[in-house]
């Protein structure tokens, strides 16, 4: 039976004519006479031309599915094609740990996103209701969000490098520059109402209220990289 790399199997992807070929647990399976698989991408997320292992859990169908399709090969052992640009220690790690792969980041996300969203939705409270407790409130969340949001960049970092190969695309770069930004407010913010706990400053509000279309932003373009808007005229049907 005919052995794979990695390299190899990457070519079998239904474009140009070629055989759409995909991996389970190191047997190569030729699934182009699926209508499932045709376009060489199946059910709009998972690639062929390889090793989908790992990927089979989030499925709702279980390994069944493989007795259908003919086996054509099998997986040679060694780093998949996606981890090959990363340094050794971390092909391992990944390999050990594959959720380390997309995970981190959209788990991490979730906590600036609430809290700094928080912290705008309690200083408009303050505003309308004159409540300093609802100005303290937002000035905590405000903590949490400004102590969580770093560790959301780093992993956006990672995943960046990861499964993008730190590729700067126009969705990345504005993240990262609205990062910078968010940075900045943070420490002014953090230092101005730190020394200031009776804060008056409509400016001050003015800034906290940004937070919100900032992390909004930056949710979005997160979003559309994830998942893309599918345009109206390419939707078939
Ligand atoms: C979000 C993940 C996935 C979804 C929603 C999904 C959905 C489906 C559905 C609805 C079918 C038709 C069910 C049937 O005929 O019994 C199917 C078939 C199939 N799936 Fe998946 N699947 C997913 C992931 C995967 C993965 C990761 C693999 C490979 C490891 C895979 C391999 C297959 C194969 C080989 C078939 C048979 C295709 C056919 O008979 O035409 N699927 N999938
Ligand atoms: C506080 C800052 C950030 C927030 C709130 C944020 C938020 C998000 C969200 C909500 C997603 C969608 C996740 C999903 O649907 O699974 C996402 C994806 C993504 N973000 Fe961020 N992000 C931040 C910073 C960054 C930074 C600094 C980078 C580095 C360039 C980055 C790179 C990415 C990439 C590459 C994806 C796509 C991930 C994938 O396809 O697996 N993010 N982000």
């Amino acid at each position: 039976m005919k052995e794979f790399t990695s390299e190899e199997l990457v070519t079998f992807n239904g474009k140009d004519g070629k055989p759409v070929y995909i991996a389970f647990e190191r047997k190569v399976y030729d699934v182009s006479k699926s209508p499932l698989w045709s376009s060489g991408l199946h059910m709009n997320r998972h690639p062929s031309g390889k090793d989908l292992t790992g990927e089979i859990s989030a499925a709702p169908h279980g390994t069944e599915v493989f007795e259908r399709y003919p086996q054509v090969g099998i997986l040679k052992k060694g780093p998949p094609e996606e981890l090959k640009h990363l340094p050794p220690v971390l092909q391992d790690l990944l390999q050990i740990f594959p959720m380390a792969r997309r995970h981190p980041h959209p788990m991490i996300v979730h906590f600036p996103l609430a809290f700094l969203m928080g912290a705008s939705l309690f200083i408009l409270l303050h505003l309308l209701f004159k409540k300093p407790a609802f100005e303290i409130t937002s000035f905590y969340l405000f903590i949490l969000g400004a102590i969580s949001s770093p560790f959301a960049m780093v992993t956006g970092l990672l995943t960046w490098w990861v499964n993008y190969r730190l590729k700067l695309t126009l969705f990345v770069k504005r993240k990262i520059q609205l990062s910078i930004l968010l940075l900045i407010l943070e420490i002014i913010l953090i230092f101005w109402r730190g020394s200031n706990p009776a804060m008056t400053s409509p400016l001050y509000f003015i800034l906290v209220i940004l937070l919100t279309p900032i992390v909004g932003l930056l949710g979005y373009y997160g979003g559309q990289m994830t998942f893309p808007t599918e345009k109206s005229d390419t939707v078939k049907g």
